[in-house]
C-alpha cells in the first residue's frame, strides 16, 4: 500500500460560518503558509501555460498578490496589482463590479498594460466570477490580451466560470469546493 499523495486541496482549511453564519470560507492561509502547499499551488497554476507567450502576469487583491507575485517571479515577468478603489498612486482607469451587497470598484494603473500585452490574471479564489470580470474588464480596456485565469479554488455552485468562459477567457483551477 502507499501512502496518498497530499493534494493543494489537502492544505486548504474550511472555516465554518465566517465571515457569517451559513459561510463555508475556504482558507487558503494554511495552503501559503505550508512550503510544499505553497510551491506545489505555485507550479500547478503556472503548469497549463507552459509554453504560451506570456508579458505580465496581474494579482487581483488582495490574496492574488500573493500568488501572482510568486508566479510572476517564477516566470520571470513583471506583476501588475489590480487594486480596490484608493489605493494606487498614479493615474488609473476603474471598473464597478457587484459584490453579495452592493457594488466594489476596481482599479488599474493607465500604463500598466500596454496594448497588445499578454497577461494572467491571478487570484485565490472563483465564485460568482465578478472579480475577475472586472479585472478582466481592466485589463481589455488598455488593449491587454488575457492569456488565461489561474485560481486555487473553484466554487462551480456560484458560476463563476461559466460567466467567464460565456467571455472568452480561459480558465484554469487547481481544485472545487461543492459545499461538502
Ligand atoms: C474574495 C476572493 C476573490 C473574490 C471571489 O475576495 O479572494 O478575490 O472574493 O469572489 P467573486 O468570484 O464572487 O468575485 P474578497 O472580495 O473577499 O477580497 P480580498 O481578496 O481582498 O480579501
Ligand atoms: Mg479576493
Amino acid at each position: 500500500t502507499t501512502t496518498p499523495r497530499k493534494t493543494v486541496k489537502d492544505y486548504i482549511r474550511t472555516i465554518a460560518d465566517f465571515p457569517k453564519e451559513g459561510i463555508l470560507f475556504r482558507d487558503v492561509t494554511t495552503l501559503f503558509a505550508d512550503a510544499k502547499g505553497f510551491r506545489m499551488a505555485i507550479d500547478e497554476m503556472v503548469q497549463p501555460w507552459a509554453g504560451e507567450p506570456i508579458d505580465k502576469v496581474i494579482g487581483l487583491e488582495a490574496r492574488g498578490f500573493i500568488l501572482g507575485g510568486a508566479i510572476a517571479h517564477q516566470l520571470s515577468k513583471g506583476f501588475v496589482p489590480i487594486r480596490k478603489k484608493g489605493k494606487l498612486p498614479g493615474a488609473t482607469i476603474s471598473q464597478s463590479y457587484k459584490l453579495e451587497y452592493g457594488e466594489a470598484i476596481m482599479e488599474i494603473h493607465d500604463d500598466a498594460i500596454r496594448p497588445g500585452e499578454r497577461v494572467l490574471i491571478v487570484d485565490d479564489l472563483l465564485a460568482t466570477g465578478g472579480t475577475c470580470q472586472a479585472g478582466a474588464q481592466l485589463v481589455r480596456r488598455l488593449g491587454g490580451e488575457i492569456v488565461g485565469c489561474s485560481f486555487v479554488v473553484d466554487l462551480p455552485e456560484l458560476g463563476g466560470r461559466t460567466l467567464l468562459e460565456t467571455q472568452g477567457l480561459d480558465v484554469n483551477v487547481l481544485c472545487a469546493f461543492d459545499g461538502e
